[in-house]
């Protein structure tokens, strides 16, 4: 708890008779403002920009600047893509895999989905202070919404309540478009996705390259306008051909966020553990990502550094402890001689 804590001065007390106390009882009073190794991250940014909102995003596709989401999980995850700059932050259920180690994202229950959106929404919370706020959507997990629109009504509530995202991504087209309209006349915003649904990845074979027949091209566009119809903001593309992606953008007045899409998009998404390279090498990793890092690494080598100068003695050196009076430390040894 005390890591990196900061003392400082205090105006003395107006009063008239001097208050004697103990050097080492006042320094510890003294101590107002503790920057705690256990606080969260909450420098502001360098670069504050505008919040991102609705109008933002339907101004970014007007322009044709593509939109840029990722994946966070966490508030560490979605500090750093708002700090670099994200329009969009996706709680995407594939965290049931890189955060929680679920086999896949049939597993997640809501409330682990809830538990994880509100540290996500944090991160962003505090940008927002900075006058920086990404665009949160948040995942509705398997079960959660496919019984009744009035089901997925009361999952989309409960994620904006209390999971503080902003809006809800859902998975499924046509089926799906009742659903969506429930949601978005509650004044919900929600991204559709389609193509590659993986909470579906049972009924479609495993995860399946999706209209990649003119037949499923067709199909993907129909699934593609009825939820633009329903009332989307926009529609995640998944594992499409990128020709076909680009010629569904160009049928739809929402953007399509790719993943696995093609550059005809209007915006991509990736989840963040595979783009930063956060897994041990070896790991299969999809096609269409491209690794900008290796965090795994890092933290690896990091790690394996701090070990060794543990064992080895050379951490922690006297920079990384905190001081004592000679005086002070005299004393303490004198009174603790006779202790056994
Ligand atoms: O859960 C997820 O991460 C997604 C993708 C769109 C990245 O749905």
């Amino acid at each position: 708890m005390l890591a990196g804590f900061r003392c400082l001065a205090r105006p003395r007390p107006q009063s008239s008779r001097p208050v004697s106390r103990p050097v080492s009882q006042v320094s510890l009073i003294s101590c107002q403002t503790r920057f705690s190794s256990h606080s969260p991250m909450g420098a502001p940014p360098s670069n504050p920009r505008k919040k991102v909102t609705l109008g933002t995003l339907r101004s970014l596709h007007k322009k044709g600047d593509p939109i840029t989401m990722l994946t966070a999980h966490d508030f560490p995850s979605a500090h750093v893509a708002d700090h670099a700059g994200m329009d969009m932050i996706l709680v995407g259920d594939s965290l049931a895999m890189v955060a929680l180690g679920m086999e896949d994202t049939s597993e997640v229950l809501l409330e682990e989905m809830l538990l994880h959106c509100r540290s996500v929404a944090r991160a962003t919370q505090s940008a927002f202070t900075y006058n920086v706020l990404t665009r949160k959507v948040g995942d509705l997990p398997m079960g959660t919404y496919e019984i009744a629109p009035e089901q997925a009504l009361g999952t989309a509530i409960r994620s904006v309540k209390e999971g503080r995202v902003q809006g809800i991504k859902l998975e499924g087209g046509k089926e799906m478009a009742p659903t969506i309209r429930r949601i978005t006349t509650a004044g919900i915003p929600v991204l559709g996705h389609v193509g590659l649904t993986p909470q579906r990845q049972n009924a479609l074979g495993g995860f399946r390259v999706q209209g990649k027949t003119s037949h499923g091209a067709l199909r993907l566009l129909e699934d593609a306008l009825a939820v633009q119809e329903a009332g989307c903001f926009g529609v995640v593309l998944e594992a499409v051909p990128a020709e076909v992606a680009a010629l569904v953008t160009r049928k739809l007045s929402i953007p399509t966020i790719g993943i696995g899409a093609g550059a005809g998009c209007s915006g991509q998404v990736l989840v963040q553990t595979d783009m930063v390279g956060n897994f041990p090498p070896g790991r299969y990793l999809p096609k269409f990502v491209k690794q900008y890092g290796d965090v795994w690494g890092e933290a690896k080598r990091a790690i394996e550094a701090y070990r060794d100068d543990v064992k080895s003695g050379r951490y922690p050196a006297a920079e990384h402890t905190y001081p004592m009076s000679g005086e002070e430390l005299e004393a303490f040894s004198e009174a603790i001689k006779d202790v056994r």
